[in-house]
């Protein structure tokens, strides 16, 4: 028998992606559409925009995969689609159109939380099989996740505020840099001074693995506005690396917590933030220090895409686990 072929979809945000994997592992294609450029000039993301987007990209871009993967929807065993969260207008054109196949050819179907999603982006280049402990990362969530076995999420921490990767967004912002700042401030850190700005490492207590940002976020924020206000002209590379060490400290720290706290040496990243440079870097190197395996996704994976939702249906199509035409777009949807 073929190995199982499934195409992911996914519209959760700004990106129109569709993909087809094989057996689980093996991307045939990952087409993503982004609308970055769309949302700049806005300086975040336009739901109602979005919306639209998704609609004229969806066929186009489910053909593409298709046509990239070399097969048809004849070959299609299962159809995996997000479902949430994320901005509901933008989920429900992606939940449409899988649904609207499945009923045309009779394919099965299967809703996928994005979270899980970016977990098992990680599977996709040889990660970990539950149990594992997931850093989840992304720019809506933060949060350490205990997953047991495929499709089982138990929260260990979770932000009480700002997301990281929101974190991120809002200090790029007020350093004057386009949407999404992430990668932008990931590369200035990489020539600034990670100890000329000594901000604030929001730790909570001694064993909690909750995180709290936005005290982070307002320390840069201040930094910068008091340097304007004394005309001074602020080293943007050092505030960057600065910002960069906060951050990284905290999650490095909280996940080496919850491996010591529930004895699972298996860590995987998920979510935009896995592609930061300097977390990649810190967190592998306490990681070989401590005795523990740790994983990311590739860079391309890291951020939206529907290999990794393809990814994540692949165990549920085994478990039998399929989902109704009567599915629907949930924006607040948890693991
Ligand atoms: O997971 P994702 O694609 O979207 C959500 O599901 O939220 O994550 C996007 C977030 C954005 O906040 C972006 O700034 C951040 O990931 N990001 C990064 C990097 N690449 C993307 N943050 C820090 N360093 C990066 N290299
Ligand atoms: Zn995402």
């Amino acid at each position: 028998t073929r190995p199982v072929t499934i195409l992911g979809i996914e519209t959760s945000c700004d990106e129109t992606s569709a993909a087809v994997i094989r057996g689980g592992k093996e991307i045939l294609s990952n087409v993503i559409s982004s609308q970055i450029e769309i949302h700049k000039r806005f300086g975040g993301v336009v739901p109602e925009v979005a919306s639209r987007r998704h609609v004229e990209n969806v066929n186009g871009v489910v053909d593409e995969a298709l046509k990239q993967a070399g097969v048809t929807l004849d070959d299609i065993d299962a159809i995996g689609v997000t479902y949430g969260p994320g901005l509901v207008g933008a989920l429900l054109v992606g939940v449409a159109w899988a649904k609207a196949l499945s009923y045309a050819k009779g394919i099965p179907l299967i809703g996928v939380q994005h979270i899980a999603g970016h977990i098992y982006a990680n599977f996709l280049s040889g990660g970990g099989e539950p149990p594992l402990i997931a850093l989840v990362v992304s720019g809506g969530h933060t949060e350490i996740v205990y997953m047991p076995a495929h499709g089982v999420f138990e929260f260990l921490g979770r932000t009480r505020d700002d997301a990281a990767g929101e974190a991120y967004d809002k200090v790029a912002r007020a350093m004057g840099l386009d949407y999404p700042g992430g990668p932008q401030i990931d590369r200035m850190a990489q020539s600034g001074n990670p100890e000329a700005f000594q901000f604030p490492r929001a730790w909570i207590d001694d064993e909690s693995m909750d995180f709290s940002f936005s005290g982070l976020k307002s320390a840069v924020l201040n930094a910068l506005h008091n340097a304007e206000q004394r005309g001074e002209e602020v080293n943007k590379e050092d505030v960057a690396a600065s910002f960069q060490a906060a951050v990284v400290d905290v999650l490095v720290e909280k996940t080496v917590r919850a491996v010591k706290q529930t004895g699972v040496q298996n860590v995987v990243v998920a979510g935009g933030v896995a592609a930061n440079k300097g977390l990649r870097a810190r967190l592998t190197e306490r990681a070989a220090k401590e005795g523990f395996g740790v994983h990311f996704p590739t860079l391309d994976l890291c951020t939206d895409n529907a290999a990794m939702i393809a990814a994540a249906a692949f165990p549920m199509y085994e478990y039998g686990r399929f989902h109704d035409l009567d599915l629907n777009a949930i924006a607040s949807l948890s693991l």
